[in-house]
C-alpha cells in the first residue's frame, strides 16, 4: 500500500497508494520537515514547560513523535512528555519495526520497537500511545493538550482532518496555551481553524510559509494574520465543513 522514497535530507519517507500522497515533502526531507515545520516550533515556545502533553495527528511513521525526543535530548530540554497519537493503519504502525530511520533516531531505537510492537511505550519521563483507530473519534476524548501537530495529508484527500467541526474538536482537547503547527498556509485550511475559534499567525522556518494557531493572540515572532481582513479580501474563500 506504501511505496518506500528517500527524500531529500537522506531519510526515508512512504508514498502512500491510497491517499496518493507522499508522507513528507520529499524536496525539504522527511527529519528536516518535522523538526523545522513541527518540532523546533511548538517546543521554542513551550521550552520553559515542566510537561508537555502533544497530540501527533496522525502518527503515520512517527517522525514528529520521534523528533520531538531527539530534539529535547539533544537540546537536553528538561520536560516530561506524553504524545497522544491516532492512526488508522496498524499495519503501518507493526512495519516500524524494520523501517529504515535516519542515524538521529539510532539512540531511541528501543523506543520504536516497543512502539512497533505494542503501539505504547512508559518509562519515567516519557510516555507515547497509539490509538489504533479514527482520529475524529479520539480527540473527542483528550482534554489538556500543550502542542498539536496537525500534519494529516492534504485537504483534497483527507477533508476530515481539516474541518470547522474537526477543529473544534481540536480547540476544545487544547489547554488556553496551546500551539498548534501545521504545514498549511491555504485560506480555506486558517478560515476552517478561525472559525473553530483559533488565532492564525505565520512563520517561515525554512524556504516555505507555514501556520501556527492558538486559542489566544499572543506576542511572538511570527506575523499576525487577520482573518477578519482575509475574508474581506478573499470573498470567495470558504471555511471546511463536513457536509460540504
Ligand atoms: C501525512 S501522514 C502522517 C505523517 C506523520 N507525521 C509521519 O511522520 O509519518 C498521515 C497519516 O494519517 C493517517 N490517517 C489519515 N486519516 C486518518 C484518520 N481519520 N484517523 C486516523 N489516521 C488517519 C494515515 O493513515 C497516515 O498514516
Amino acid at each position: 500500500m506504501n511505496d518506500f522514497i528517500i527524500t531529500q535530507d537522506g531519510s526515508n519517507t512512504l508514498y502512500s497508494k491510497k491517499y496518493n500522497q507522499h508522507f513528507h515533502d520529499v524536496d525539504t526531507g522527511a527529519i528536516k520537515e518535522s523538526l523545522t515545520k513541527h518540532v523546533i516550533p511548538a517546543l521554542e515556545i513551550k521550552k520553559d514547560s515542566k510537561t508537555l502533553r502533544i497530540l501527533d495527528i496522525c502518527f503515520g511513521i512517527g517522525y514528529n513523535t520521534f523528533s520531538t525526543i531527539y530534539y529535547a535530548k539533544k537540546n537536553n530540554l528538561n520536560i516530561k512528555f506524553e504524545f497522544y497519537s491516532p492512526e488508522f493503519d496498524e499495519e503501518l504502525i507493526k512495519s516500524l519495526s524494520t523501517f529504515s530511520f535516519p542515524k538521529e533516531f539510532d539512540d531511541i531505537k528501543e523506543i520504536i520497537q516497543e512502539i512497533a510492537l505494542n503501539q505504547k511505550y512508559k518509562d519515567d519521563n516519557l510516555e507515547i500511545i497509539v490509538h489504533i483507530g479514527d482520529a475524529r473519534e479520539y480527540i473527542k476524548n483528550l482534554n489538556n493538550i500543550d502542542i498539536v501537530y496537525q500534519d494529516a495529508f492534504s485537504a483534497e484527500v483527507n477533508k476530515e482532518l481539516w474541518t470547522v467541526e474537526y477543529f473544534k474538536d481540536i480547540y476544545n482537547a487544547c489547554n488556553q496555551d496551546a500551539v498548534l503547527t501545521t504545514y498549511s498556509v491555504s485560506t480555506p485550511i486558517r478560515l476552517s481553524l478561525y472559525e473553530a475559534g483559533f488565532f492564525i499567525y505565520e512563520i517561515k522556518p525554512v524556504k516555505k510559509k507555514q501556520t501556527l494557531a492558538f486559542k489566544h493572540l499572543k506576542e511572538i515572532d511570527a506575523k499576525y494574520i487577520d482573518m477578519e481582513l482575509k475574508k474581506t479580501r478573499n470573498k470567495e474563500a470558504r471555511a471546511l465543513y463536513d457536509n460540504k
